[in-house]
């Protein structure tokens, strides 16, 4: 009997791979941890019978072609899988998981922590007190703007929006969010732009898709209200970081507080100057239990389809 061959793309915390290693199959690492160009990973996906890998690893159609044949199954340490070409995986027959239910409270908690950080100031102020430039206690100084009994805005209403919509009812704050379809439930608002003019917080809780992209743009933020705050842990693309660093210049938004980029690990020196923006590295998942767990909920998918079932976690029947 052939042993199925795994490639793992990066380290990953203790204890991530024991599907791999409970299901007895030959994984390849390399000795270092740099990341794999895509031309590194053509040549690798033609050697194995799946691939465990980042977001940051562009999993296009050349990697899977190149991969046909043998390769069964990519499991993406992520919820979004926006760096695999999923149409070209079902057409060659290669199946995709991904890491759905594990990351929704961690990345709903940093959610939360930029919108608090972003409307109370605290990285600005917090630089001020390091930097030495603190004199004393001052009436006006650092001034944010209340989070709680505000309304905040969820745009995109699945397991994340929904575990940030919880903590908001901690804070008294009304919760409305914006899906395409009417989910029937209380705060439902069809249009977004009628969201965008009624919320004080705006958080993006949608994947990035060719609908998504840019979507929170120009026209959008300046329909949003002087003192509100945009929070996005979803994915850079779908807000235009220029569009956002013009907004806080001018003031016609109060603040952002963002984890995710328009093309990471870039980050455009625009929205670096603005005023009132907590910017953070894409750690919306990044806790010792979260990222262990999506390690192993990728590999359980991977596990599941090479022994022929359809794990829960599939993101594109095959
Ligand atoms: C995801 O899962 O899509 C996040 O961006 C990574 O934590």
């Amino acid at each position: 009997m052939t042993i199925d061959r795994v490639l793992v793309t990066r380290r990953l915390l203790p204890g991530g791979l024991d599907p791999l290693s409970a299901a007895g199959l030959d994984v390849v690492q390399r000795e270092n941890d740099v990341p794999f160009t895509g031309s590194e990973l053509a040549i690798a996906a033609g050697e194995v019978d799946a691939i465990v890998c980042v977001l940051t690893d562009r999993i296009d159609a050349e990697v899977l072609r190149a991969g046909a044949g043998r390769l069964k199954v990519v499991g993406n340490l992520a919820v979004g899988h926006d760096n695999i070409d999923v149409a070209v995986a079902a057409e060659l027959g290669i199946a995709v998981c991904n890491t759905p239910g594990v990351l929704d409270e961690t990345t709903a908690d940093l959610a939360f922590l930029l919108l608090l950080a972003a409307a109370r100031r605290a990285s600005d102020a917090e630089a001020d007190l390091r930097q030495g430039r603190w004199t004393g206690f001052g009436i006006a100084n650092f001034l944010g703007t209340d989070v709680y009994d505000s309304t905040l805005g969820l745009v995109g209403y699945g397991r994340i929006g929904r575990a940030v919509a919880r903590r908001a009812s901690g804070f008294g704050m009304r919760v409305l969010h914006h899906t395409r379809r009417d989910t029937g439930e209380q705060g439902w608002v069809g249009d977004l732009d009628e969201l965008l003019v009624s919320a004080d917080a705006v958080s993006l809780h949608v994947p990035l898709t060719e609908e998504t992209r840019g979507m929170v743009d120009a026209r959008r933020l300046a329909l949003m209200r002087p003192h509100a705050v945009l929070v996005n842990t979803a994915r850079g693309p779908i807000v235009d970081e220029v569009a956002l660093a013009d907004a806080l210049e001018r003031g016609a938004i109060f603040g952002a507080g963002i984890d995710v980029y328009e093309r990471e690990p870039e980050v455009h020196p625009r929205l670096l100057a603005a005023p009132h923006a907590v910017l953070l590295p894409h750690v919306g998942s990044a806790t010792e239990q979260t990222r262990r767990r999506m390690a192993q909920l990728a590999c359980e998918g991977v596990v599941a389809v090479l022994a022929g079932e359809r794990p829960p976690n599939l993101v594109s029947p095959i």
